[in-house]
């Protein structure tokens, strides 16, 4: 694998953002970065389904958006990050995925946070459908599956389940939603010399090793 050499000054104390279109892998490859950093994950995502699961009036509001694969707004979204940046785990930065996802997001994050660097997972589109349709989550654990590409342990494989949003129709949805509002932030990131890109079109293994050439 030929990795192109790319230096990035990475403040350990400042906090990390995972970027890339739905399905891109960022969830699947967060655990390792966990690891190596040390940084809590800090995913709007889970946070939105956490809520909704408890029935809160916010879970509530987002669940439409959810649903039908649009963004939820940005006030909703910068709420929330404020609120966890306030706790004590969050002092030494933490790794955000899926978070920005909107420039006027990220400037709110600026206000919040250092960010010291942005890894991009780059996926094309007519790969991310299979990906996203053909994932299955541990309810238990929170642990990713793909019946193709990562099938689960058999003993586990009833209580697997499948999220509302993965199905073709809300992945189209998400792809524009990207295309439009999210993607113009790799560019934002980039002039400020903050990005890294890795080839997110390969095995998942291979996606962490790039990511790991980059953290170190
Ligand atoms: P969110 O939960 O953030 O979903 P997403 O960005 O659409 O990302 P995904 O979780 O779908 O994908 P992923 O990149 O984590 O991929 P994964 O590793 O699981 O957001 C959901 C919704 O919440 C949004 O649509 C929006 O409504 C709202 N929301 C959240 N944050 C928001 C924000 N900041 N602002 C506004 N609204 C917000 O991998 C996918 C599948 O592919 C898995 O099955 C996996 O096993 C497989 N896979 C992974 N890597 C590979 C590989 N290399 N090869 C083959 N298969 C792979």
């Amino acid at each position: 694998m030929l990795i192109e050499k790319v230096y990035f000054a990475i403040d350990m104390s400042q906090s990390i953002v995972l970027f890339g279109p739905p399905g891109a892998g960022k969830g699947t490859q967060a655990d390792a970065i966990v690891e190596a950093t040390g940084k809590p994950q800090v995913s709007t995502g889970d946070m939105l389904r956490a809520a909704l699961a408890a029935g809160t009036t916010l879970g509530l509001e987002a669940k439409k958006y959810m649903e039908a694969g649009e963004l939820v707004p940005d006030d909703i979204i910068i709420g929330l990050i404020e609120e966890r940046m306030q706790q004590d785990d969050a002092s030494e930065g933490v790794l955000f995925d899926g978070f920005p996802r909107t420039i006027p997001q990220a400037e709110a994050l600026a206000e919040i946070a250092e960010v010291s660097l942005v890894i991009s997972i780059e996926v094309p589109d007519d790969a991310i459908v299979g990906r996203i349709v053909g994932r299955r989550m541990d309810p238990d654990t929170g642990d990713i599956y793909h019946v193709t590409f990562k099938p689960a342990p058999a003993e586990i494989a009833a209580r697997l389940i499948q999220r509302k949003d993965d199905n073709e129709e809300a992945v189209r949805t998400r792809l524009t939603a990207y295309h439009n509002q999210t993607s113009p932030l790799a560019k934002w990131y980039e002039e400020k010399g903050l990005l890294a890109t890795v080839n997110g079109n390969q095995a998942m293994a291979d996606v962490g090793a790039e990511i790991s050439a980059v953290l170190n």
